[in-house]
């Protein structure tokens, strides 16, 4: 059973704060952690929706849910909201990273300032954040952290190089989380997630291969039910990024995509 595997305590279901809690994935993903009788905090800019997004939690599955600010580039109130989180919700099991922002990337091409954000945005705000949240999950020898990372992050191309260089990094960090935890009862995933149908996607994609963020969410549960370590969303992005990896970059830095 999820809780037990995750050694969860006392009562049963996770305690769990969700960063980035007006993505849509990250929406989906409180659904699937509420379904579960975990109870919740929901943390993100835009403070009335989370609120709005806990209320509505609430009143669907019974769970209790919580909401305030959080943003990435607030460093000094990282560390009370990790406090604030687990006071609200009486400890703390567990943190999912669903926040990131792809920003303006033709302009951060020329705009040192603007590629800073995109960098701050997706991994400084991260690792700030992670770090509070590793060493509480530490004291107690027990919890999670779920990171979404993404398919960008696993080669540089023209068009989202920085985004996508912040992501990579992302990932090498919470790979060596994962090393650091791994004499402990603490789980670590690293979700590379392919293309979801959110805000962020909006008018860049085409459809073929998109999924739904119920989807995503849904598989992100099901990986960490299993204490996966290191999950493809959907699978197939595994596939596919071992052809792109193994593509000779000679020829990969021709191609337009
Ligand atoms: N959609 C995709 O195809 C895709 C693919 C791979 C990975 N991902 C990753 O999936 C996660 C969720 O993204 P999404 O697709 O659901 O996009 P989204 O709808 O744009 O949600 C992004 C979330 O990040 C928050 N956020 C952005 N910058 C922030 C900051 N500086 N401080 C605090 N919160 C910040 C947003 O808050 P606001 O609501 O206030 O803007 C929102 O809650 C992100 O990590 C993204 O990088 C998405």
């Amino acid at each position: 059973m999820a809780a037990a595997a995750h050694r969860i305590a006392p009562g049963g279901a996770p305690r769990v704060l969700i960063l980035g809690a007006t993505s849509p994935i990250a929406r989906a993903l409180a659904l699937e952690y509420a379904h579960g009788g975990a109870s919740l905090y929901l943390a993100a800019r835009d403070t009335a929706e989370a609120a709005r997004i806990a209320q509505d939690l609430a009143v669907r599955t019974g769970v209790a849910a919580h909401a305030g600010p959080f943003e990435a580039g607030d460093y000094a109130a990282h560390p009370e909201l990790i406090s604030r989180a687990a006071a609200a919700l009486g400890g703390l099991d567990g943190v999912a990273l669903c926040f990131g922002a792809l920003g303006d990337e033709p302009a951060a091409h020329h705009d040192a300032t603007a590629a800073r954000k995109i960098i701050a945005d997706n991994y400084t705000g991260a690792v700030s954040i992670l770090t509070f949240a590793a060493d509480h999950l530490e004291a107690q020898q027990s919890g999670f952290i779920i990171v979404i990372g993404s398919v960008a992050g696993e080669r540089g191309r023209s068009r989202n190089y920085i985004y996508g260089s912040a992501k990579g990094a992302l990932a090498l960090f919470t790979q060596g989380m994962r090393a650091r935890f791994a004499r402990t009862p603490i789980h670590v995933m690293t979700v590379i997630l392919g293309t979801v149908d959110t805000r962020m996607t909006w008018g860049r994609e085409s459809a073929f291969l998109t999924v739904a963020p119920e989807r995503a969410a849904a598989l992100i549960h099901k990986a960490w039910r299993r204490r996966a370590e290191v999950v493809y969303v959907p699978f197939f992005w595994r596939f596919i990024m071992g052809v792109i990896k193994a593509i000779p970059e000679r020829f990969f830095k021709q191609l337009k995509f």
